[in-house]
């Protein structure tokens, strides 16, 4: 299959009104959407990614007063979040419309919900006039594109088109909420932090990874995720960068000074929403150079500090 790079949101809406996969920029990562009613789109988009059919998909809308096509009812929790958070990086998972076919929730009876801002998802969902479903535009199990040319180097000659946009501003993943509980529970770290969320539903409630024996609430969490080929080890600081093989090493972080030798590639970062925003382009960066160790500096928990702490760990298999 020939890849089409578009600019125009008007020729990807003709794709998904074909049946086709598209992908798209959005303000946290690039996604690869087709229309959410079409079962069969859905199951190019697994088959596309190596998905497991298991790990169910957000559906993309233009707009907060269209929730009543995909969703049964629309919780208190999850309007108060979307009265302040919608468009943006935050999803909500709320009961499922009987529309919304069963391989986009992998056969869940909840479904999780997404108003993107970004200028180009909206065009597109604005064009295409529909619900578009989408994951993040990568191979399963790896780290989310974060630019059109990532996702060609991901599914280039396995999806019809790539709608091409810039940089994906925020660089992580929606924050994803439960809202179907008496209290909202995050599920997946994000964008939209703690402390903003507590700031409308001061009720959140802490979510705690379930234990062996229960499913997950979130399929995706179980999985390995966010790995580049080259190994991620964690660091407290530049001084705790191994000293052999800095011709294969890279490193990530806040502080750049006290490498007892300095890697071949260094990235010094202003702050954690800068971080956040280009790590997942430095490993790809990395990989291409052969690179075989990133050593990524922590960070402190707060803000968006704990989805890039959260993601780093996943990276380096914690
Ligand atoms: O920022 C984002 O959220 C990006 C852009 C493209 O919107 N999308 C994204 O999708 O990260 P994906 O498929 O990579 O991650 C979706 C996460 C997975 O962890 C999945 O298990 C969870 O959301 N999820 C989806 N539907 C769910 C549901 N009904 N119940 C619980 N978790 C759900
Ligand atoms: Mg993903």
């Amino acid at each position: 299959m020939k890849t089409r790079i578009t600019r125009s949101p008007r020729v990807a809406a003709m794709v998904l009104r074909d049946g086709g996969l598209v992908a798209f920029p959005t303000e946290t990562v690039y996604g690869l959407g087709a229309d959410a009613r079409n079962k069969h789109a859905i199951t190019a988009i697994f088959k596309a990614k190596g998905r497991p059919p298991d790990n169910p998909l957000i559906v993309h809308l233009a707009d907060p007063a269209l929730l009543s096509q995909v969703a049964m009812r629309v919780p208190k929790s999850a309007q108060r979040l979307l009265a302040r958070f919608a468009p943006g990086p935050l999803t909500v998972i709320v009961p499922r419309h009987p529309d919304v076919p069963p391989a986009v929730t992998a056969g869940l009876d909840t479904v999780a919900v997404r108003i993107p801002n970004h200028p180009v998802a909206q065009a597109l969902l604005t064009a295409y006039g529909g619900p578009i479903a989408a994951p993040s535009a990568n191979r399963s199990g790896r780290p989310s594109p974060t630019t059109w040319r990532a996702v060609a180097e991901e599914l280039d000659g396995r999806i019809p088109c790539i709608l091409r946009g810039s940089a994906s501003p925020i660089g992580l993943e929606s924050t994803v909420l439960d809202c179907t509980g008496s209290h909202p529970a995050i599920l997946r770290e994000g964008a939209i932090s703690r402390e903003a969320l507590r700031g409308v539903c001061p009720q959140l409630a802490d979510y705690n990874p379930p234990s062996v024996k229960e499913p997950p609430r979130s399929p995706g969490q179980k999985y390995r995720h966010y790995a580049p080929t080259a190994q991620v080890v964690l660091v407290d600081q530049p001084q705790d960068v191994p000293t052999r093989r800095a011709a294969q090493t890279a490193y990530i972080g806040l502080t750049h000074d006290g490498f007892p030798v300095r890697p071949r590639r260094v990235r010094r970062c202003r702050d954690t929403a800068e971080y956040a925003r280009l790590l997942f382009r430095f490993f790809r960066a990395c990989e291409k150079h052969g690179v075989r160790w990133i050593y990524c500096q922590r960070v402190p928990e707060t803000g968006i500090g704990r989805a890039l702490m959260d993601r780093l760990r996943r990276a380096a298999n914690h």
